[in-house]
């Protein structure tokens, strides 16, 4: 080594590291390609800013000496880690390397994504991984589970402090599938990303089915069936370009406000064409995305979960330039009512923008609860009040606008004033009470309608007088369970106030170890 000059000692380091970047070698990451799936190295590429990624770890090595292991060492052990920026802000990555042993993890793999979770916590900064793994190392054993307990355990801890970005790109099954599930979003990527606990083989010798991987584990099976996913991607520029887009809504840490865009100029605008969007009769239905995007910064609304439990939409999008989350009924998919898919899928929205104090903007047009033995069996209870504990844990600013139907337990659900809203907005024909006119009037009015020569026009007659009465905003406005009944043309302005008024809220609450969720 004495007698070695600096410019061999750099030449050593230089081929080291380009033996690192290799990764399996030219030959698996031919294979690699073949498959239609990027490099771990080129997805960092697509996930962070042009030339900011700084690697760590690259010459890391397994100490597995088992089954041969000794003989097949790979400078960084099958996971790309590191940190680089995303919109100038810094975000931690790590990357699986499936052209090395399949991208198996083992300790030193495990201990590479250990220590940018930690990192990622303890400078208040994003956490992005892309999974494409065979799974535990077999050849190393105990040690590859204890590296998955490891990464478990972090990122719950992370949770609700830095936000966590799961892409599926590749296999990831077994206990593998629990990381992803435990951060805030899971990118799947089409014929590409596969999730599943047990493979299609153990399920046919446990239970006999016939099952496809995709069927069981693909990006639309967990986008639409499972609720597991929350992007589907058709290729992976589109899920990294998914990634890159979330990020922009979301603040670096809980500690943080969410980041800002330009202040929109127009938010004083009245858009005369809402009043044509929600028909006045409540038994017609309509996309409530048209309604989101005339009052949102630029028509862009970028949903999440668009495909599963479509009955309630949530995602993200800006009002004067503040990034806003997004809560609305879809009464074009089951009238909008409330099942226990839409329950969880609203609840988990709520619980990430609170987490990042991303203010929650509900537009509720919500006739009740999904009737019938399977939502009641299948415990529409327990999940229909995560709905009512996400709300009332909420502590970010909560924005109601009430553009139509609010029935029941489901206008409590879809967070009334009760439930701690700032601002509760409603349109003129929005109708708040206990049910719609026509069930109310046949209930109450039984007698006299029985007892009258011409049911009909009692009927009629009584429906009305029940309209007139509570089938309205008013009863509700003159009680101060609305603050304000706005024409539909106003939303836009009334929401950008209303986000203005409470832009410093704080609300402290006891202090408790934490709550005892539903469910
Ligand atoms: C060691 C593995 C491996 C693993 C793959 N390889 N998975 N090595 N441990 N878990 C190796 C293969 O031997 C092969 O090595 C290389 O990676 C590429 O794999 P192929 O099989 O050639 O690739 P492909 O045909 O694309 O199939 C991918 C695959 C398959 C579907 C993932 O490899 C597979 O079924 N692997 C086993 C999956 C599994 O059962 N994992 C354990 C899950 S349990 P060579 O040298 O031939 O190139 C688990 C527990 C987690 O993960 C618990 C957490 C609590």
């Amino acid at each position: 080594m004495a007698d070695r000059t600096i410019d061999q000692l750099c030449e050593n380091l230089l081929a080291k590291r380009e033996k690192a970047s290799q990764g399996g070698g030219e030959k698996a990451i031919a294979k690699q390609h073949e498959k239609g799936k990027l490099t771990a190295r080129e997805r960092i590429q697509k996930i962070l800013d042009p030339g900011s990624f700084v690697e760590l770890d690259e010459l890391v090595e397994h100490r597995c000496s088992n089954f041969g292991m000794e003989k097949t060492v790979f400078p960084g052990d099958g996971v790309v880690t590191g940190y680089g920026t995303v919109e100038g802000r810094i975000v931690y990555v790590f990357s699986q390397d499936f052209t090395v042993i399949g991208g198996s993890l083992g300790e030193a793999h495990a201990k590479k994504i250990c220590k940018v979770l930690d990192l990622a916590v303890a400078n208040g900064a994003p956490c992005v991984g892309v999974n494409d793994s065979g799974g535990a190392r077999i050849q190393e054993a105990v040690d590859a589970l204890s590296g998955y307990g490891g990464i478990f355990f972090r990122n719950v801890k992370a949770s609700g402090v830095v936000p966590q970005l799961s892409v599926i790109a590749g296999p990831c099954a077994g206990g593998a599938v629990y990381s992803p599930a435990l951060t805030d979003f899971v990118y799947m990527i089409d014929k590409v990303g596969v999730m599943h606990i047990t493979g299609p083989q153990v399920i046919e010798a446990v239970t006999g089915e016939k099952v496809t991987s995709e069927q069981i584990g693909g990006a639309r099976a967990h986008n639409q069936t499972s609720g597991v996913a929350h992007f589907f991607a058709a290729n992976e520029d589109e899920c990294y370009a998914q990634v890159r887009k979330t990020l922009s809504f979301l603040p670096s840490n809980n500690l943080e406000e969410p980041p800002r865009a330009e202040p929109a100029d127009d938010t004083a605008l009245l858009d005369m064409s809402l009043r044509e969007v929600v028909p006045p009769n409540p038994n017609k239905g309509y996309d409530v995305r048209d309604v989101i995007k005339k009052v949102v910064d630029g028509a862009d609304f970028f949903e999440v979960q668009p495909l599963y439990a479509m009955n309630i939409v949530t995602g993200f999008a800006r009002v004067g330039g503040r990034p806003i989350g997004i809560i609305a009924n879809q009464a074009k998919v089951m009238a909008g009512c409330l099942d226990i898919d839409a329950s969880c899928k609203a609840a988990r929205h709520i619980r990430v923008c609170d987490s990042f104090n991303i203010p929650i903007v509900t537009f509720e047009d919500v006739p009740g609860y999904l009737p019938g033995l399977n939502q009641e069996m299948g415990g529409i209870i327990k999940h229909g009040a995560k709905l009512l504990y996400a709300y009332s844990e909420a502590t970010a600013p909560k924005i109601t606008i009430v553009l139509r139907k609010a029935y029941g337990g489901s206008y409590l659900g879809m967070c009334s004033k009760d439930l701690g809203a700032d601002v509760v907005l409603a349109w003129p024909q929005a109708e708040i009470a206990v049910m719609g006119a026509e069930g109310a009037a046949n209930i109450i009015f039984r007698k006299e309608i029985e007892a009258s020569e011409d049911k009909t026009a009692t009927r009629a007659e009584k429906i009305e007088e029940y309209r007139e009465a509570f089938a309205n905003p008013y009863a509700a406005a003159a009680r101060g369970y609305v603050d304000r009944v706005i024409l539909p043309e106003e939303t836009r302005p009334a929401l950008h106030q209303a986000l203005s008024m409470t832009a410093n809220k704080k609300e402290l609450r006891p202090r408790r170890k934490h709550g005892v969720m539903p469910g």
